[in-house]
């Protein structure tokens, strides 16, 4: 039985990719802080299907802190890392940067230190698509500079993605840095605009919306990014980068009719400004995905939706604070 250490474990994309893993017959060491950018109570809740499992050991610390994640390590001897842990809110970067060059450039690299100390099979490591800015060459594709992020979020998931390279050019790691695309799905992070209206339109409350509704995403369903990143995990490739997304980009007008279609309600909808690090598009080129990691993204927007308000339902209409 393979050892996976999945740091951020607690969050959206850790929780369903600790359950893939255990599912498919892998002992899974989660680590994570439950910072606090959304409720920990909701992280609690994410990680207590697993808590009981025997292949499962969670270890509550914080990816900054070394000497706690180099005992990890040394114990627990990982033969793959996937690197999840980051402070991942566009907006907040803005504001309050300093914990992000914190959390995910020198978290990040404590991982990259610790990897080439207690070699591992692979490491991957969630970067996002929020590093390439807004450019005029749509689909997005790795090949682009990504040097003109919006947000200082952005701009530490690229360096991250840098400082990868060195370690894969200096030590022969492999390394392959994953760009998600706008997750959606269960267990969905609640500051996000899926949730968020999901939440709204089935307490029949206004909903608001950035700009004229123009702005489009690359919604893409956790099931696929889980899949995607067990994919990479099996597929040591020396280093690369490469995009998850749909490939089907909608606007948030779009995006809007589709949940008004499946809860069946007409939105009441509030005109708020767009942020300036709010990009104007995401749409991810997927052919290299295609190439090397032979994947493809299998939801539909409408039936991930469907699935969304459902899980919603049975999940979090109570939850509510
Ligand atoms: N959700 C998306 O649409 C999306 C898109 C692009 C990239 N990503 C990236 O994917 C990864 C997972 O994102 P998510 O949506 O699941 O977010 P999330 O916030 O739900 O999960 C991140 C987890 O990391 C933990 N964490 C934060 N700081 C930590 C620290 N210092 N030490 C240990 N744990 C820490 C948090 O408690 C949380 O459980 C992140 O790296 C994010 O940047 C997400």
């Amino acid at each position: 039985m393979k050892t996976v250490l999945i740091t951020g474990a607690a969050g959206f994309i850790g929780s369903n990719l600790t359950h893939a893993l255990l599912t498919g017959g892998y002992r899974v060491i989660g680590v994570d802080n439950f910072d606090d950018t959304y409720d920990p109570h909701l992280k609690e809740i994410h990680i207590a299907p697993f808590i009981n499992n025997p292949n499962f050991i969670l270890h509550r610390i914080d990816v900054c802190n070394l000497p706690d994640l180099t005992n990890v390590f040394k114990v627990e001897k990982p033969s793959y890392v996937i690197h999840l842990a980051a402070k991942a809110d566009t907006r907040a970067a803005v504001k309050n940067p300093r914990i992000y060059t914190a959390v995910n450039i020198e978290g990040t690299l404590n991982i990259l230190e610790l990897c080439r100390e207690y070699p591992v099979e692979n490491l991957v490591i969630a970067s996002s698509s929020s590093v390439y800015g807004n450019t005029p060459r749509i689909p997005l594709v790795e090949t682009e500079a990504a040097d003109r992020p919006l947000s200082p979020y952005g701009a530490t998931k690229r360096a991250m993605e840098l400082l990868a390279y060195t370690y894969n050019h200096n030590f022969d790691m492999n390394i392959t840095c994953l760009r998600y695309f706008n997750a959606y799905g269960k267990n969905n992070r609640p500051d996000m605009v899926p949730y968020i209206w999901t939440d709204r339109l089935l307490h029949n409350e206004e909903v608001k919306i950035s700009g004229d509704g123009s702005r489009k995403r690359d919604y893409t369903n956790v099931s696929d990014i889980v899949r995607a990143t067990i994919l990479a995990m099996h597929t040591p490739l020396g280093f690369e980068i490469i995009n998850i997304g749909n490939n089907t980009p909608v606007s948030l007008r779009e995006l809007l009719s589709i949940f008004e279609k499946v809860i069946g309600v007409t939105a009441k909808v509030k005109s708020r400004p767009s942020h300036p690090a709010s990009v104007e598009v995401t749409y991810a080129n997927i052919s290299k995905a295609k190439k090397l990691l032979d994947w493809e993204p299998q939801v539909v927007l409408q039936d991930g939706i469907t699935q969304l308000v459902a899980w919603f339902r049975a999940n979090r209409f109570e939850e509510r604070k």
